[in-house]
């Protein structure tokens, strides 16, 4: 970087603080009751909040109503939703299909535990679209990694997995580990050292779990090479960093690596999922894994998770060697939401329009972006997009690091007090649902550029 440049970045540093330190102090005086509901329940929940990724100061929106795609807070202000559940309501709030499926199976019972006819129907849908033939469910994002990963241990005999740098697969302990790790305590970019990210991880699960830069394949073809390894599990585009797409060939090579090795691949597609494409990240990029692991948006605001895989793995489970268990799994409830959302609402003609629509919204973000010079770029997936505060797109979790968090808080919380809900991460993306008109996905372009024009002012 130039000296030129970087006053010109300095500055923008500063005004986008500046922004921050009115929008924050807009926020308190326009949130009184977030405030209150915050204080009150923090006295009985660790931070105030059921999941600590909901917890960011000096409190979150606490939230009474939402519909369609817009939520509405405790102190009346609607926002239109761009987090949707992280990611899990591309079929929006209450889709009218998921509504009417949920109240007709509340005459017939919420849980049966023996199944019903509707756990086949949910398999048949998912197969067709991963093409994998083999089916079971779970409640969550994190049950689904965890047997998928069970699996392939079982499959495998081996202990080892491997994961990637940067990468989230839900909260069991084995993939807690090297989530966000300080980079002075991470070592080399090319051979990471695994960290956890929570107390309570053991000494063995951690020795167990290998960690690998997103993106490099030499780097996987290292740590494969003691063909000692259950599996490699993956995001096919890592969206815990905002949106780190693969380079082209990365999966490929990922594929075919694992196969010469004997790990399995497994790809995490709980955010991709539905929302990627009509046949996910798995048919976008062409690459199939042996296991699949699905939630958020295929339960249409319920939770329901699964994973799929070939027959062979699958019969690891059918076997009896693997163990899946569950009282809620396939629970009626779930699987018509699940049904619906499959079957009526994202169709593929419905996930080809939101994906055109969500690109009208990277295309007036781009526009803002060259308009006033913004050190950024958008990226987008299906229906998934995000403005990243870097020139360079980010390959990895290390170009993640050095993007610019001062300018994403910015944007983020001068969204908030417009009536754009974003999600709070700053590594999250923006989710538009079936439900997301024209002309709120615009409303958004339209903040970001006014935006864009007082931080450069
Ligand atoms: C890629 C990925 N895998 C797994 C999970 C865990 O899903 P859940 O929160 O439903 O347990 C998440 C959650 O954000 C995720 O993003």
């Amino acid at each position: 970087m130039s000296t030129k440049e970087s006053i010109a970045s300095r500055q923008l540093i500063e005004r986008a603080r500046q922004i921050t330190a009115r929008e924050l102090q807009t926020y308190i005086e326009r949130t009184p009751g977030s405030q209150r509901a915050t204080d009150r329940a923090r006295k009985v929940l660790p931070l105030g909040v059921p999941s600590s990724f909901q917890a960011y100061d000096p409190h979150p929106i606490v939230v009474r109503r939402a519909q369609d795609d817009w939520m509405e807070d405790v102190d009346g202000h609607r926002y239109i939703d761009f987090d949707m559940g992280f990611g899990a309501l591309f079929a929006g709030h209450c889709h009218p299909a998921v509504r009417r499926a949920i109240e007709r199976q509340m005459d017939d019972g919420t849980l049966y535990v023996t199944p019903c006819e509707m756990n086949a129907d949910v398999a048949e849908l998912l197969g067709e679209r991963y093409g994998l033939p083999m089916w079971r469910f779970t409640n969550s994002g994190t049950e689904a990694t965890m047997d998928a990963i069970r699996v392939c241990r079982g499959i495998t005999g081996r202990d080892k997995i491997v994961k990637v740098e940067g990468g989230y697969h839900g909260h069991h302990d084995e993939v807690m580990i090297s989530m966000k790790p300080p980079i002075s305590a991470a070592g080399p970019a090319d051979r990471p050292i695994p960290i956890p990210a929570t107390a309570g991880i053991t000494a063995a699960v951690l020795a167990d779990t290998v960690i690998v830069p997103f993106n490099d394949a030499e780097a996987l073809e290292r740590a494969l090479a003691g063909n000692d390894v259950a599996c490699f599990i993956v995001e096919p585009t890592l969206q815990n960093i905002g949106i780190c797409l693969p380079d082209p060939g990365y999966l490929e090579e990922a594929r075919r690596i694992t196969r010469e090795h004997g790990t399995m691949l497994i790809f995490d597609e709980v955010k991709t999922g539905i929302t990627a494409g009509w046949h996910g990240a798995t048919g976008l990029f062409g690459v199939q894994p042996d296991m699949v692991s699905l939630a958020k948006s295929i339960g249409g605001g319920l939770p329901l998770g699964a994973f799929g895989g070939t027959a062979e793995c699958m019969d690891e489970i059918t076997s009896g060697r693997v163990l899946h268990l569950g009282t809620y799994n396939g629970n009626p409830l779930c699987m018509a939401a699940g049904r619906a959302v499959l079957a009526e609402v994202c169709t593929p003609e419905a996930t080809a329009a939101t994906v055109a629509l969500n690109a009208k919204l990277i295309a007036a973000c781009d526009d803002t972006i060259a308009r006033y010079g913004l050190p950024a770029h958008t990226v987008q997936l299906g229906a998934k997009g995000c403005v990243t505060w870097s020139i360079d797109p980010v390959r990895n979790y290390r170009d993640y690091k050095a993007t610019d968090f001062d300018l994403a808080f910015a944007q983020w919380i001068h969204g908030i007090n417009r009536g754009a809900l974003l999600p709070p991460g700053l590594d999250d993306q923006w989710l538009v649902s079936v439900l997301h008109s024209e002309a709120d996905v615009m409303h958004y372009g339209e903040i970001f550029a006014e935006f864009a024009a007082e931080l450069t002012r």
